[in-house]
């Protein structure tokens, strides 16, 4: 595990977009796992300044992003098909084609996995996986668990996620129960994985995660053991280490 500190989420956007322009340039077509939330999208503006800065093409870049409620409507504002367009595909030259996210308007479940299991597969696996922290140490929507789930599931969310959520939505009411998200050997089997994390408030949480035992009931704790992690956090979130 590698843990690049930086002063601000500022800080942290511009070193995390480094990585994945890095990635981009050295391998044009390949395979990003994308992250919604709020701690990328300071990641996806310094990759669009890149792009209008024509440092960057991602007219052969794939994407397969981890998670999607279950039941929003795809125009709904708070979908995540909505944040990925509305914070980085609209704004980058990336074909809308080469671009995956579950299909939340699914119902079939059991369905709707297996195929994005297989979309998953087709591609070759991930090259680089972006992820956020949930404050009770999920990936994707992997939540705490007795054991690590393996492949694309629909998961009923906690409420420390319901409450943590509720922030992009007008009223609690309207946080959705359920989400599909990609499992965690999905992330485990992607060539690299970086994280971004900001803010005191998940201080407790990263030291959980990344400095406690690797247990499903913090699920990124089993990062420590994939072969090339690294978190770009900032001062404020690698405070207690
Ligand atoms: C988002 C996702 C979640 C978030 C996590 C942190 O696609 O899978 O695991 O990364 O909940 O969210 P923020 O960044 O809003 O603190």
């Amino acid at each position: 595990m590698r843990i690049i500190s930086a002063k601000d989420y500022e800080g942290m956007s511009l070193q995390c977009a480094n990585l994945i322009a890095s990635q981009i340039m050295l391998k044009p077509d390949c395979v990003l796992g994308l992250a919604t939330g709020g701690s990328p999208v300071g990641t996806y503006k310094e990759l669009i300044a890149k792009y209008e800065r024509g440092e960057l093409d991602f007219s052969r870049v794939k994407s397969v992003n981890l998670d999607e409620y279950v039941g929003l409507d795809i125009n709904s504002d708070q979908s995540y098909i909505y944040f990925m367009r509305s914070n980085l595909f609209d704004h980058v030259n990336i074909d809308l084609a080469n671009t995956n996210v579950p299909c939340g308007t699914n119902m079939d479940a059991e369905g709707e996995c297996a195929r994005y299991d297989e979309v998953i597969r087709s591609m070759g696996g991930i090259d680089l996986q972006l992820l956020g922290l949930g404050p009770n140490g999920h990936i994707g929507f992997n939540e705490p668990d007795d054991h690590f789930p393996t492949g694309t599931h629909k998961v009923s969310l906690t409420e420390a996620t319901i409450q943590a959520n509720k922030r992009f939505f007008e009223k609690e009411e309207d946080v959705p129960r359920f989400a599909y998200t990609m499992g965690v050997r999905d992330i485990m089997q992607a060539k690299r994985v970086v994280m971004v994390v900001s803010g005191e408030g998940k201080a407790e949480i990263v030291k959980k995660a990344f400095f406690g035992p690797v247990t499903p009931e913090v699920p990124a704790s089993i990062l420590q053991l994939h072969p090339d992690f690294t978190l770009v956090a900032d001062e404020a979130a690698l405070s207690q280490l």
